[in-house]
């Protein structure tokens, strides 16, 4: 894979170079609540920039449905990327129209743009190559090229992520590689005891990675919505706890895998509950009760690990020498069910090990719950990227950049 270095030597000076980043930042209303995604891409947009690019940053922001829709407009992340890099950054109000075109060609060296949403236009999602290709090729008229550094989107087989660097000269920026030396330590050579913290809504969404790490991993911990599935799968009642009923023989062979490969599985022993779920707007006080997990009341849901659990995890965490953790432990945007996410990061804190926070909710919940990020090993922009690569699967944004 050619890097930026490489492409910074050959010299940018005047070139225009398309930067395919990931913007894909939380909002509230159209103030971005953790801007995380946007510095992690400000090293590669800077070293650009200081050697005399044009430097035209693309982006998808949520999941628009291939027309412009304003709540989804990169416009907020246009202006924080401006704050950070201390410079102005010009925005084209679309993505390969005329506002796309003026902006690019008024652009001097040294100079930024932004395009909007790539997700403006159904092209970059389509699942027919053909269609993908055409806007692909609309994409590549605007620049000469090609730079991927959208980490968080590498696993999208999408016109601006897989078809636009087959139509450039291109090379993967800082934060791809950085993001890929990371992952590689945790499949290639990792060190042991290697111990996983999955939490998150739900558990189909971490079969895949699950599968994996059988294979790799010492003891894995489970917590998150997810957890009161794998409870069901062990016999015990969780009311009215989030459930895939559907997975539960899935979650029954891996918890027999396990077994058979002596990878030790943790579930919570016990959790806080509550007939209802919280309000996160207001945070008015939720008042939850502290159950063991195989006495979950008939109608009350399980909405963070317990405090024995919280002590339990930390324990499990603190010999290990390798980290990963995706998925919050409990509802931590609320702060009665903050606990257990922060009882994990802490851990992580506390642990000389290489640790690996994987993307998404979880590098958000670090962020949001105060945590300094220097204190963790890493800090993934890729939530469903990072779970690919663990998989084994290939990436459809790497293998482009491979070429
Ligand atoms: C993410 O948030 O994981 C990335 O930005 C990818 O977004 P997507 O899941 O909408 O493709």
């Amino acid at each position: 894979m050619k890097t930026i270095d490489e492409l910074l030597h050959e010299g940018v000076e005047g070139k225009r170079v398309f930067v395919r980043a990931d913007l894909n930042v939380p909002l509230d209303g159209t103030t971005i609540t953790d801007d995380g995604r946007i510095r992690a891409v400000v090293p590669t947009v800077k070293a650009l920039a200081d050697a005399g690019a044009r430097v035209v940053v693309a982006s998808h922001l949520g999941r628009p449905k291939g027309a412009p829709d304003p709540a989804f407009s990169l416009a907020p992340a246009a202006a924080r990327l401006g704050e950070l890099l201390g410079a102005d950054v010009a925005f084209a109000t679309d993505t390969v129209g005329d506002s796309a075109a003026e902006t690019v060609a008024g652009l001097g060296n040294g100079q930024v743009a932004v395009l909007e949403n790539l997700r403006f236009n159904a092209g970059e999602t389509s699942k027919d190559d053909a269609e993908r290709g055409a806007f692909a090729d609309r994409l590549a008229a605007l620049a000469d090229l090609y730079v991927g550094d959208g980490f968080g989107a590498v696993h999208r087989k999408h016109a601006s992520v897989y078809d636009l660097p087959a139509r450039l000269p291109h090379a993967a920026g800082h934060l791809i590689a950085t993001e890929v030396g990371v992952l590689k330590k945790l499949t290639d050579d990792v060190r042991r005891p290697y111990v996983v913290a999955l939490g998150g809504a739900k558990v189909s969404d971490k079969l895949g990675v699950i599968d994996h790490l059988l294979e790799k991993a010492d003891r894995i911990l489970i917590g998150g919505g997810m957890a009161y599935t794998f409870l069901k799968a062990q016999g015990h009642e969780v009311g009215i706890s989030l459930l895939q009923e559907d997975q539960i023989p899935a979650v029954q062979e891996y918890l027999a895998r396990a077994k058979e490969r002596g990878v030790e599985f943790v579930l919570p022993v016990d959790v806080l509950v509550s007939p209802e779920f919280p309000d996160l707007k207001t945070k008015a006080p939720a008042n939850p009760t502290t159950v063991a997990a195989d006495a979950i009341p008939a109608d009350e849901e399980g909405l963070d690990i317990g405090p024995e659990t919280r002590k339990l995890y930390a324990s499990k965490l603190a010999d290990a020498a390798t980290v990963f953790w995706n998925g919050p432990m409990g509802v931590f945007e609320h702060p009665d069910y903050a606990e257990g996410t922060k009882a994990v990061a802490q851990a992580l804190v506390d642990s000389p090990a290489f640790t690996v926070v994987g993307g998404g909710d979880s590098a958000a919940a670090v962020r949001i719950l105060g945590f300094d990020e220097n204190a963790f090993g890493h800090i993934s922009t890729g939530g469903g990227a990072s779970l690919e690569y663990l998989e084994g699967k290939t990436l459809p944004g790497l293998a482009a950049l491979e070429d």
